[in-house]
């Protein structure tokens, strides 16, 4: 018989427990082993344990399904439409490793492609986010998101707007140049043909800054170079969240899961200033991202 969503719900939280578990225990060393392609990618003996235990934990219990992590991604093996776990052991393994409190498990399940369930628990501030898709995003299971505290308002603008960013790992070539460019046109001064963002965060973990905006204490996050993995349980929070995520390219409304450039919005009083948010950020973007 097929699963239902709240069997798969359930069991991602979990798993998503078990690998907080692994994660608090851990003890990650900073000294650059592990590297990956440069300094600022890294994976750690973790990462491999956590992805391994939730792998097989799940092929053992919904043998019909895809699993697509990234420490064993085969770009021979692309995502495709079929119903698939989408995951990552640790998100923000660079703050995991320096014990900077801002890292997660990010478990995702994507029908045809569409983000449908979405778990994501941070270890440290024992932080759950969750979500299926047309039926809510919850804080720690019971909570509705988006937080009652957090911005709600109409949106009105980049001025009055904190948002998140990622410098990603790869740091020089073309998408490196595009990204410094627009971080230096988001937050100059209006008269000189900036947006003067309010404020621009880079905390190193793409699935918690979707559930920042999520949950709305960020206004908007924005990135290329992450991965399905990065952002599949985090769109489902998203979005069941009133947030809208659109590509990360000027002028794509309809983003792709594995397409690897986001743009976020959070939720707002019958979507009140999304549209406008996301134009007038496209508008400062310096060029194009190629991934
Ligand atoms: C990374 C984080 C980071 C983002 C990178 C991702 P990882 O994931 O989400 O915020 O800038 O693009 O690769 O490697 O820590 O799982």
């Amino acid at each position: 018989h097929t699963p239902s969503l709240p069997d798969i719900h359930d069991f991602l939280v979990s798993l998503a427990f078990q690998a907080g578990d692994i994660i608090s225990n851990a003890l990650p060393d900073t000294s650059g082993t592990g590297l990956k392609k440069n300094s600022a990618d890294l994976v750690t003996e973790y990462d491999r344990a956590v992805e391994n235990m939730i792998s097989t934990s799940l092929k053992e219990r919904y043998p019909d399904y895809e699993f697509h992590g990234e420490e064993t991604y085969d770009p021979a093996r692309p995502l495709t439409d079929a119903p698939t776990f989408v995951v990552d052991p640790i998100d923000g393994t660079v703050n995991f490793v320096h014990s900077f409190p801002y890292a997660c498990v990010s478990l995702g399940f994507a029908v045809g492609r569409i983000p449908t369930v979405g778990v994501v628990y941070n270890p440290s501030t024992q932080t759950l986010y969750s979500a299926i898709r047309g039926q809510g995003a919850f804080l720690n299971r019971k909570t509705p998101l988006p937080l009652k505290g957090g911005n709600t308002e109409p949106l009105t603008g980049l001025d009055n707007a904190l948002i998140a960013v990622e410098w990603g790992s790869d740091r020089s070539g073309k998408n490196w140049d595009t990204k410094i460019r627009t971080f230096e046109k988001l937050g100059k001064s209006k008269e000189n043909g900036g947006a003067m963002v309010r404020s621009m965060r880079s905390m190193g973990s793409a699935a918690l800054n979707l559930c920042a905006v999520a949950d709305g204490t960020l206004d908007l996050y924005w990135e290329g170079g992450c991965w399905a993995w990065d952002v599949c349980a985090g769109w489902v929070i998203l979005t069941e969240a009133g947030g809208i995520m659109a590509d990360g390219t000027p002028g794509e409304w309809e983003p792709r899961l594995d397409g690897r450039k986001y743009l976020a919005v959070r939720g707002a009083p019958n979507g009140s200033g999304q549209r406008e948010l996301v134009e007038e950020f496209w508008s400062h973007v310096q060029g194009e991202l190629e991934y």
